[in-house]
């Protein structure tokens, strides 16, 4: 009997695949750097059982109409907001994704990005490096505390829990905006919870780890803004589209708020001339939330292990409801 056909968009290690080899019949994409064209991906999903998809990947109707064949969309990412998921119940297509395996890792990047935007690190290394450090002055690059001041998270799923995790460990004050109140959040990590409002007026910090959904499009406007404190500073790991760029960098220009931590824009990649990254008091970075060589390494595996649950007849281990 033929092994179930899997396409991969983006090139992976072949140690990574290796141990599935036996059992599926694996094709991919052979760029890291590059996506899949739009006609090799129609070629591919021809006879392909499985398809391991990135999260610049869009999988929609067009795209499941010429898979006839397919079971599962495997999505490396926590994310899924590429994925039109009323058009995989149509065509009768599981869809998983990667929560729990990145939620740490992710956290670390929400920490660190929050640390370098805060204490200007990239500013000051760049100072270093460009040779402009001629000497020491009471002032010279003095950023913003980070013990002791109030976090205000919104959306508490695991990413959000194990940024106030972190957050203990620097003495900070925890609040958090959800849907739902997490009380255990509330009793071990001392997390308050408050209106999305309150959590603009009073936190130092805002972080967002909300989804993007129609609730949260552009959840991050100019009258969200207009409500934070002239020294907050925002740090978005989430997805771009739940901020107004143009209210952000409105807001960063007229000092509305200091400064921005931002891994994720509503259009990736983005140029050097995007408004946010000519400015010198934002931190940009592109889109690495999760990418540590060990999260990443969980994430292909548990892709392919979803893929290979659902072409042997089993449900999804992480299907995305
Ligand atoms: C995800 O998994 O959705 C993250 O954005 C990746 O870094």
């Amino acid at each position: 009997m033929s092994k179930p056909k899997v396409y991969i968009t983006r090139m992976v290690d072949e140690k990574y695949l290796e141990a599935y080899r036996d059992q599926l019949d694996i094709r991919m994409w052979e760029k890291a750097d590059e996506p899949v064209s739009r006609e090799t991906l129609y070629k591919e999903l021809a006879d392909a059982d499985a398809l391991f998809t990135v999260l610049s990947d869009a999988v929609d109707e067009d795209l499941l109409s010429k898979a006839p064949r397919l079971k599962i969309v495997a999505n490396m990412a926590v994310g899924y907001d590429n994925i039109d998921l009323e058009a995989c119940r149509k065509y009768n297509v599981a869809a998983a994704n990667t929560p729990d395996v990145l939620s740490e890792t992710t956290a670390d990047l929400g920490f660190s990005l929050m640390m370098a935007t805060a204490r200007r690190i990239v500013e000051a290394d760049a100072w270093v490096k460009q040779d402009k450090w001629q000497s020491w002055a009471p002032f010279f690059f003095a950023g913003t505390d980070i013990y002791g001041k109030t976090l205000g998270i919104v959306g508490m799923g695991r990413i959000g829990e194990a940024i106030a995790k972190r957050a203990t460990g620097f003495d900070m004050n925890i609040q958090y905006h959800n849907r739902s109140r997490k009380k255990e959040a509330e009793e071990q990590l001392h997390a308050k919870y408050v209106s999305f409002e309150e959590l603009l007026k009073t936190s130092d910090f805002v972080m967002t780890v909300v989804p993007h959904t129609k609730e949260t499009d552009k959840l991050f406007n100019q009258a969200a803004f207009e409500k934070m404190k002239s020294s907050a500073i925002f740090i978005n790991i989430s997805r771009g589209k739940v901020v107004d760029e143009d209210a952000l960098a409105n807001a960063l220009k007229t000092g509305e708020i200091q400064a921005a931590g931002l891994d994720v824009f509503e259009e990736e990649p983005i140029r050097a001339d995007h408004p946010l990254v000519s400015l010198d008091n934002t931190v940009c970075i592109p889109h690495i939330g999760s990418a540590s060589v060990e999260t990443r390494a969980k994430m292909v595996q548990l892709c392919m292990d979803n893929i290979l649950a659902v072409v042997s007849g089993k449900e999804a281990i992480t299907p995305v409801s």
